[in-house]
């Protein structure tokens, strides 16, 4: 009898489990908003991997941008991957650049797609008013994810129609090189959304782990607080950051230094992330302001993307 229930209870859910994966959304169209460091990188994995992408920015200057980085970098990879066939690497940078295009009006292309990633800047209003407008004129089956590093998705999602139809996919920098896809999953997010983005992350060749929607998921609430500490520690004049950041890689082998990454990233994303926190948990000692980030930031200093953070790379 026990054998008989078991058997029943195992045949009703993989048959249950069989139709959630029938309704899956193949994500094959796919918008990519924000064509900077990461939406770039979004936008370029897409279509290397046979998705066909629209990269939507504010100005044709910044796009203009973004191609060429997209393809700059793309010749990179080829060169590596196809320096025994140079003529198939020529054919995989054409079919994946004639698999690119952009636009700088978001609402007149979300209508036949699959799936909106957005990558613009780290500010809940400008991404509320994103959504609530891509919300209108994008296709009923359309699947919203935002790439936020530390805003809650759940306050994203609220301001669509569709928070069954809304996750984090939250990619790491930079995009091409980088396996770790996390997929945030909101209460409201349903089974069918998840697993679709879930197979969307496979299919970009990436390796996706799931998090609730908690403060910096998994990598960053862990990273941040060890970013923040480096800087104290460069402020009160324990260390010097050269020295700081060659301790951290020929001490505890991590490949970058503090400093190396927080340039890496950019060190606004990295002061909206600690403030957010630091509004949300005052009391937190690890999320306080660093007098450092704060000034570097208000000069324009922003990391490798500007020419200059902690370090200068002109
Ligand atoms: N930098 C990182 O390492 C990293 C890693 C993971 C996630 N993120 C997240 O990804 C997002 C983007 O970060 P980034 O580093 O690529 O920023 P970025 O500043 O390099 O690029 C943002 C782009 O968005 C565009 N943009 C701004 N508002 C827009 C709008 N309304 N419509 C269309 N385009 C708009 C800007 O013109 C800019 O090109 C942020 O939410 C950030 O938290 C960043």
């Amino acid at each position: 009898m026990a054998f008989v229930t078991r058997q029943f209870v195992r045949s009703v859910s993989s048959s249950s489990t069989a139709s959630a994966t029938a309704k899956k959304i193949m994500v094959k169209h796919v918008t990519v908003i924000g064509g900077g460091l990461m939406g770039a990188g979004i936008a370029q994995v897409a279509a290397a991997t046979g998705h066909t992408v629209v990269l939507v920015d504010q100005t044709e200057d910044i796009l203009a941008k973004s191609k060429k980085g997209i393809e700059d970098s793309l010749r990179r990879i080829v060169k590596k991957k196809f320096a025994e066939n140079p003529k198939a690497g020529e054919e995989f940078m054409a079919k994946t650049m004639s698999s690119l295009s952009t636009s700088t009006d978001a609402a007149s292309v979300v209508h036949s797609t699959d799936l909106v990633v957005e990558a613009i800047v780290e500010n809940l209003k400008v991404k509320n008013e994103l959504f609530q407008r891509l919300d209108k004129f994008a296709a009923e089956h359309t699947i919203f994810a935002s790439n936020t590093s530390s805003l809650q998705i759940t306050s994203i999602a609220n301001s669509t129609t569709r928070q069954d139809r809304f996750a984090g996919l939250h990619f790491f920098n930079p995009v091409p090189l980088m396996k770790l896809v996390e997929v945030i999953k909101t209460p409201m997010t349903s089974q069918k959304t998840y697993e679709s983005l879930i197979d969307f992350s496979k299919a970009l060749g990436k390796h996706p782990v799931t998090c609730k929607d908690t403060p910096g998921f998994i990598v960053n609430r862990l990273l941040l607080p060890y970013l923040a500490e480096a800087i104290r520690m460069h402020e009160r004049g324990d260390a010097s950051k050269e020295d700081i950041d060659i301790a951290m890689k020929l001490g505890a082998g991590y490949p970058m230094g503090p400093f190396e990454l927080l340039d890496y990233v950019g060190l606004d994303t990295t002061k909206f992330i600690l403030d957010g926190w630091h509004e949300m948990d005052s009391k937190n000692l690890l999320f306080l302001p660093m007098p450092s980030l704060k000034s570097l930031v208000a000069e324009g200093k922003l990391g490798k993307k500007t020419g200059e953070g902690f370090y200068k790379y002109k």
